[in-house]
């Protein structure tokens, strides 16, 4: 099978694909001996011997999946009693992966899987800052004062330290009433018509972090209690809503270049 040579090596963690290229025209690099300063030139990834800086590089396929999870299942290979994010993949494709990252058992939306370790590492790792946003209905209600405390940072637990700045978006605000028809709140099995007048609003939460609950303990910290969320985002990559719930598919070069960006 041919590649191109800058995709080789960032898929066997030599670099990302810009610093991979610089690699190249450098002259750092060789294939079968010889130096190659073209970033696009096609290798045989299994049977050229590619060097970087003189060593080696082993060739190790990288896969990446974009799965939309549905609420009801865990961020586990297996458990006893629940179903899990890995009973919707087939054998084949779930050999030697993992989830990156985890969303509860109720929320839905935007999770990542791979066999890459350093990629996960570099998603996850709290200095990176990869933006995560999530879509959210709450009951309760966002006053000014509300979004500026989540922005600047909360506390959520005893004993933890400030959430870092984050970004809050109130998409709709007012009564249950006003918003009963709407799907999501469909969902919400704790409101007879009793409770109409209840205060509900969605809006767009987006962190950097990734601590236990951390959405629904922030919008708690602020008297709302979530009882709707989805991941929408991480970093420039947006879920793919065509991707039905429970289905994934590769992700495109493009959306993995997006990701960091
Ligand atoms: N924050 C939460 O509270 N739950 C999730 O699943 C993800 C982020």
């Amino acid at each position: 099978m041919n590649m191109r040579l800058d995709k080789f090596l960032t898929q066997s963690s030599v670099g990302t694909r810009k610093v991979v290229r610089t690699y190249i025209k450098d002259g750092l690099v060789k294939i079968n001996g010889q130096v190659k300063m073209e970033p696009s030139i096609e290798i045989d990834e299994y049977f050229d011997v590619i060097e970087y800086l003189d060593k080696v590089v082993e060739y190790t396929e990288k896969v990446y999946y974009m799965f939309n999870k549905p609420a009801g299942c865990i961020t586990a290979r297996r458990d006893k009693i629940n179903k899990t994010v890995f009973d919707f993949f087939n054998n084949d494709s779930s050999k030697g992966i993992f989830h990156v990252g985890r969303l509860d058992k109720d929320t839905e939306g935007l999770l990542l899987f791979t066999n890459d370790g350093e990629f996960e590492h570099k998603l996850m790792y709290p200095e990176k800052h990869v933006e995560k946003t999530y879509f959210f209905w709450a009951l309760g209600s966002l006053e000014e004062e509300d979004k500026r405390k989540l922005e600047q940072g909360v506390y959520i637990s005893k004993g933890e330290i400030l959430t870092k700045p984050a970004k809050i978006k109130v998409d709709k605000q007012g009564v249950y009433k006003d918003f009963k028809h709407e799907i999501y709140i469909d969902k919400l099995n704790n409101i007879d018509s009793g409770q109409y007048n209840q205060a509900v609003v969605s809006g767009y939460l987006t962190i950097s972090e990734g601590r236990k609950h951390q959405v629904k303990r922030m919008l708690k910290s602020v008297g709302c209690k979530v009882v709707y969320l989805k991941r929408i985002s991480i970093g420039g990559l947006m879920l793919d809503e065509s991707l039905e719930k429970g289905q994934y598919r590769f992700l495109t070069d493009i959306e993995l270049e997006k990701l960091f960006e």
